[in-house]
């Protein structure tokens, strides 16, 4: 047992009250971020400043006292770092420039190590600056997630263009999915060994794949990424979140070995229990609209969780990161629903 209750789940162990944090916690919902935000220029500019992003890291963890505090980051620095120019235009999301397998050929997943030192900085001030019993997650995308924004070159609705790419180029599909896995393992290991307690590896749109692909895209990479971190640092604590695998997720903690599994809004609760605690502890998973509509509804969805969740390894979260119309007296309500629980 350590003082870090998230770490104590990790390893397996049931804590009385579960630990909570929000994915996306340190976002645009909370108006001290959009201040830091607003200073620091660009959205980009904001992730590789060291002291802001400690900064907006540490923003939530004052505010919500959460047991476990994520990196302020984004999954897409890492294709920026392999040189693929990453802009976040205001309103409209991350755009880069379609890649080709020409490109694909040429990409040098060791460029992490070089380029993103101010991301190693903010870990290391961050883990400096954290209340000591706070959890200090690292995290990257899954190659699967990354490769669709590499190849659309921007958001989509179900990914269309990445599952063509797919399938017209496999070879280079592949081949950007095995850069990936590289990239992700030299940057996961260096966020461990900066300070880092575990790490996230969000799969963010691993629900629009087929049987074969969600195999050889998601779940094998993953599993792959798993491996080579634990080769370097061998008691690594890996959190899977491949969002919207449904049925999947059984293969998916077996083969990948993740310590935790985030599990969704649309994972039925006693089917999870049943299926996954014995080998997982769980994370998730309320839907996020209850934060901005509030009510009994928020309170029975809260208490359900618990009651379904809270006997074995569990971390409160949400299903998918808080929206920047969450609302912060909500969130506050939910800290504390959650944290009495166990005295009703
Ligand atoms: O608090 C935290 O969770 C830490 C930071 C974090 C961000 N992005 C900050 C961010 C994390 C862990 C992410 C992960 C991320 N980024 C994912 C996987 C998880 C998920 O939400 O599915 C994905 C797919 C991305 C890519 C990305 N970044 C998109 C599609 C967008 C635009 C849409 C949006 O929500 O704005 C971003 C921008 C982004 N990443 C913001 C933040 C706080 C908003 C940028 C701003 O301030 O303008």
């Amino acid at each position: 047992m350590t003082n870090r209750r998230l770490l104590n789940v990790l390893n397996g162990q049931t804590e009385n009250i579960p630990p909570i944090w929000l994915m996306r916690q340190a976002g645009r919902f909370l108006p001290e971020y959009r201040a830091t935000r607003a200073d620091a220029g660009s959205f980009l500019d904001l992730c590789y400043n060291p002291e802001l992003a400690t900064e907006v890291t540490m923003q939530p963890i004052r505010r919500f006292g959460f047991d476990a505090s994520i990196l302020f980051s984004d999954i897409l620095v890492v294709p920026d770092a392999l040189g693929r120019s990453v802009r976040f235009v205001q309103g409209e999301g991350p755009q880069l420039d379609p890649i080709t397998p020409q490109e694909i050929a040429d990409l040098d997943p060791s460029k992490v190590l070089t380029e993103l030192s101010p991301v190693y900085e903010a870990v290391q001030r961050i883990r400096a600056t954290l209340p000591d019993e706070t959890t200090f997650l690292g995290f990257c995308g899954a190659p699967w997630t990354v490769a669709t924004y590499m190849i659309a070159g921007h958001g989509t609705p179900d990914q269309a263009p990445a599952r063509l790419f797919a399938r017209r180029e496999p070879e280079a599909f592949k081949q950007l999915i095995d850069v990936l896995v590289d990239a992700s393992i030299l940057y996961l290991i260096k966020q461990l060994q900066c300070g880092a307690d575990a790490v996230q590896i969000f799969d963010s749109w691993a629900g629009v794949l087929d049987d074969k692909l969600f195999l050889t895209a998601s779940q094998d990479p993953i599993a792959r990424i798993v491996k080579g971190v634990r080769a370097q640092v061998p008691d690594a604590k890996i959190i899977g979140f491949p969002k919207g695998a449904g049925q999947r997720l059984l293969g998916f903690v077996e083969a990948t070995g993740v310590n935790a599994i985030g599990l969704d809004w649309t994972v039925p609760l006693d089917w999870a229990r049943d299926t996954l605690q014995g080998k997982v502890a769980l994370q998730g998973n309320l839907d996020p609209t209850l934060l901005i509509t509030g009510g009994s509804d928020l309170d029975e969805s809260i208490d359900r969780i618990m009651e379904a969740w809270s006997a074995g390894p569990f971390i409160f979260n949400l299903g998918h990161g808080i929206t920047p119309q969450g609302d912060i007296n909500l969130v506050h309500r939910l800290v504390e629903r959650v944290r009495s629980y166990s005295n009703r």
